[in-house]
């Protein structure tokens, strides 16, 4: 980890390795931008795929006044900081995909077979951690194939061997599994019930866990900051939003959108019945927002997958809504055992719109509140 600066012809060029996330590094590397205010000056982030939000507005804020030209080495980084209007270029040169294509593979070429994948998550979950053993198998099975012409090869047993062998392999497979599709109060009318009627019970207790599974990039768990803002009971919750994903856990934290995000956001909020300004909780930074930080503090932002052992806390209200999607039908009714299990006894449950817990044994645990909005209560087992 470290910052390294070497002087070429008219300029600079500062190279950063490692996460960049120790307070003492970045306060150095601000120091080295700050005294290159006449010279040209590139930098190249070698091994970071996300960067603090005080990174990122710096950066932002010196490329407004002057030239700076920023490389990324990571193909996450760059998408985070093209949607946020920073300039920068993809400069993929120690990255697994930088081998030159010699052919252009398509997907209908990859062929492969329900039990070697099983078998090859399998040894992904003893390498790596990562249970995707009970994911829905022919979605797992599409990403791979994503990620082996990503990787251009279609001989799966090599592309079994790169990924066991070469963690860069692994982190590019493990995005390609995941999917962060996410808005500001998506659907709505689910966020107008939670509103109008949950929280009438909610406002019960004195002090109100809320737990908001497969939380992306944030937007679901600052649309619910927003709502117990206005409701007048945000400053009596503990929010916890986790996540499998550790890359979106740090853009949730960040807490900064592009302005196509603000477009979408204001018509879902008054769609869910919202009458304040939606931007009014954001701070507008000219290509991109940043929430603001009195909606950040009573969420816990952490990575965590569902499919570990133990109960983290007994919650009031748990949104977990399109995640059970992705595991198949016996791995969903663990989870809604797992669930019951983390709730209150009159704890809420709200699942994603397409989903539902009628096929997975999921009224063994809970009870109809609200069916067309997949909000359930937990039922007191005997
Ligand atoms: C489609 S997004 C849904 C985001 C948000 N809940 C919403 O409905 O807008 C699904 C999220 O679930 C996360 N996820 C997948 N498997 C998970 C697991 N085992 N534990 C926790 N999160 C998981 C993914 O990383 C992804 O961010």
């Amino acid at each position: 980890m470290g910052v390294s600066v070497d002087k070429v012809i008219n300029g600079v060029c500062i190279t950063v390795t490692g996460e960049l996330c120790d307070e003492i590094e970045i306060e150095e590397f601000f120091n080295i931008l700050d005294q290159q205010i006449t010279t040209e000056a590139q930098v190249t982030f070698l091994d970071a795929s996300t960067l603090e939000a005080a990174i990122i507005e710096k950066l932002a804020d010196i490329q407004s006044a002057r030239k700076l030209e920023i490389s990324v080495v990571k193909s996450y980084l760059y998408s985070y900081m093209y949607k946020l209007g920073i300039r920068c270029k993809y400069n993929p040169m120690r990255n697994m995909s930088s081998g030159i294509i010699s052919k252009k593979l398509q997907s209908a070429e990859v062929k492969l077979g329900r039990e070697e994948v099983l078998y090859f998550l399998e040894n992904i979950n003893k390498k790596y951690g990562y249970d995707y053993t009970e994911y829905q198998v022919d979605s797992i099975m599409r990403r791979i194939k994503i990620s082996m012409l990503r990787a251009n090869t279609d001989d799966f047993t090599g592309f079994q061997n790169l990924v066991l062998e070469n963690d860069s392999y692994f982190e590019q497979l493990f995005l390609d599994f995941s999917i962060n599709t996410t808005e500001f109060f998506r659907n709505p009318e689910v966020f107008q019930v939670v509103k109008n009627k949950v929280l009438l019970h909610l406002n019960f207790y004195s002090h109100i866990r809320i737990w908001c599974i497969g939380c992306s990039t944030g937007k679901e768990p600052y649309s619910l900051a927003i709502l117990l803002e206005e409701a007048g009971l945000l400053h009596r919750v503990q929010i916890y939003a986790t996540d499998i994903n550790p890359y979106v856990i740090e853009e949730a934290k960040n807490g900064m959108y592009s302005m196509d995000d603000i477009e979408e956001g204001i018509q879902n909020y008054r769609k869910a019945g919202g009458e304040n300004s939606f931007t009014s909780y954001f701070e507008l930074k000219g290509n991109y927002i940043k929430i603001k930080q009195g909606l950040k503090k009573n969420i816990l932002f952490f990575q965590h997958s569902i499919l570990g052992n133990g109960i983290i806390n007994e919650f009031h209200l748990i949104l977990c809504r399109n995640v059970l999607i992705y595991f198949n039908n016996s791995l969903q009714k663990k989870v809604l055992r797992y669930l019951s299990d983390s709730l209150d006894k009159n704890g809420f449950l709200v699942l994603g719109k397409s989903g539902g817990i009628l096929q997975n044994g999921g009224y063994n645990y809970f009870t109809k509140y609200d069916e067309i909005n997949k909000i359930y209560k937990k039922k007191e087992l005997v």
